[in-house]
């Protein structure tokens, strides 16, 4: 067998796998890397993160990156360019990562790189006739897998496109996986960029599952406080917002979005929810913006009231239900606030009360989903459903 076939035989064997997940989201704050060790694979998967670190990006990367980001029209040679300059500056922050931390590349059995995210259009959203759903991540694996001498697992959103997914929320599988409960419904939220949600019912199969985008989760607000409020790039605690006033016109325009009042399960991205989203329904309404700290506080709002309705749709009285949020979102004291306000009968809890640290269950997912790839059969998702069907995600790239 070719040796590293043989090596990757060998990993999917062993008792237990060192698996480092990264994930940088549509934030575009830095790059997330879960250090995690992980035994077994589908229901029996054991998983101890054994280090964390956000990377932040420099404002060289942000600024490169924003030349492809979400737009419509790019320079075909820099989206060429970034491709392997993004895969390449991944594996430079791996490699002082390990450093830092004291491991040597051989202690790592696999990285699973989520890449970052450039585009993503649903069907619903580009409505192309001919066309399918469609989503493009890039930091090519090849270049991560050369760079680092680890073999890489990547570019996991394109299977789910291929048997029919809309290439996004990934978080169910692991969520399913880690967290499902024989006597509890319960509700992983992530407040990323974007917000999404996996609602597990209690003692439930893979199929009884739903997990659907919400709409926008901290993406308006950082657009809004980096416009108004610079050199700031979010809303440290929900500061600002405390400081302002909710627009009650503003909030109720903008809560008419088609996307919003369309039922679950949806994706959506920046590429629909972005700052001149939010100033043509200003213009729109013609809305009077005495300043910008009541846009802020308005914005959070906003999130938060579309977190808590979609909390309600999946929750009922009679049932017991836990909510467990994760992602940026969880600093910002202010919208977990009104999301618990807004759901006075729900306890509503950050991940850590479930020892996953809110900030590094993305990156930990998708070293689940790598491990799944692996050493899964696949059998714990059964038919798998609609919005996640049952396929092995991910994209081999060997290190030689
Ligand atoms: N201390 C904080 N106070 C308020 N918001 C924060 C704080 N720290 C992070 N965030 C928010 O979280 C975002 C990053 O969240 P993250 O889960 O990494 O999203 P993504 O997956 O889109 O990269 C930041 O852009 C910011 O909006
Ligand atoms: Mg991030």
């Amino acid at each position: 067998m070719q040796h590293q076939i043989q090596k990757l035989n060998n990993i999917s064997k062993k008792e237990s796998r060192k698996i480092l997940g990264l994930m940088s989201g549509t934030s575009l704050d830095g790059l997330d890397l879960a250090l995690c060790e992980v035994s077994g694979h589908g229901k029996e998967t054991q998983l101890k993160l054994l280090a964390f670190e956000t990377h932040d990006y420099s404002e060289l990367f942000k600024n490169e990156v924003r030349e492809v980001f979400s737009k419509q029209t790019v320079s075909l040679e820099k989206l060429c360019l970034l491709n392997s300059w993004i895969a390449i500056e991944h594996a430079t922050i791996i490699n002082a990562q390990l450093k830092k931390w004291n491991v040597e590349h051989t202690e790592i059995d696999l990285i699973a790189s989520h890449g970052q995210t450039i585009y993503h259009a649903p069907k619903r959203q580009h409505q192309q006739n001919g066309f399918e759903n469609s989503t493009l991540q890039i930091g090519d694996g090849d270049h991560i897998a050369h760079h680092t001498g680890i073999i890489t697992i990547s570019d996991f959103r394109q299977k789910h496109v291929a048997a029919g997914g809309e290439g996004a929320p990934l978080a169910a599988y692991g969520d399913y996986i880690l967290f499902a409960d024989k006597k509890v419904d319960r509700i992983l939220i992530n407040i990323g960029g974007i917000s999404n949600l996996s609602y597990i019912p209690a003692d439930g199969s893979f199929e009884d599952l739903v997990c659907t985008d919400i709409g926008p989760g901290n993406g308006l607000i950082d657009a809004w406080v980096k416009e108004h409020f610079s050199p700031l790039k979010y809303d440290v605690y929900g500061k600002i917002a405390a400081s302002g006033n909710v627009i009650i016109e503003l909030l109720e325009a903008m809560l008419k979005d088609p996307f919003l009042k369309s039922a679950f399960p949806k994706t959506t991205g920046p590429e629909l929810f972005n700052i001149a989203w939010v100033e043509k329904i200003i213009l729109d309404n013609a809305i009077k913006i005495e300043n910008n700290e009541d846009v802020v506080a308005t914005l959070t709002a906003f999130t938060a009231t579309l977190l808590s309705s979609a909390i309600k749709e999946f929750t009922t009285s009679d049932k017991q239900c836990e909510v467990y949020i994760s992602g940026g979102g969880v600093h910002n004291k202010l919208m977990m606030k009104m999301i618990q306000t807004n759901s006075p009968e729900i306890k509503i809890d950050t991940t850590e009360v479930i020892s996953i640290n809110p900030d590094a269950k993305e990156a930990i997912l998708f070293a689940v989903l790598a491990n799944e790839l692996v050493a899964g059969d696949g059998s714990c998702f059964g038919n798998g459903n609609k919005s996640a069907p049952n396929v092995g995600m991910g994209k081999v790239s060997f290190a030689g």
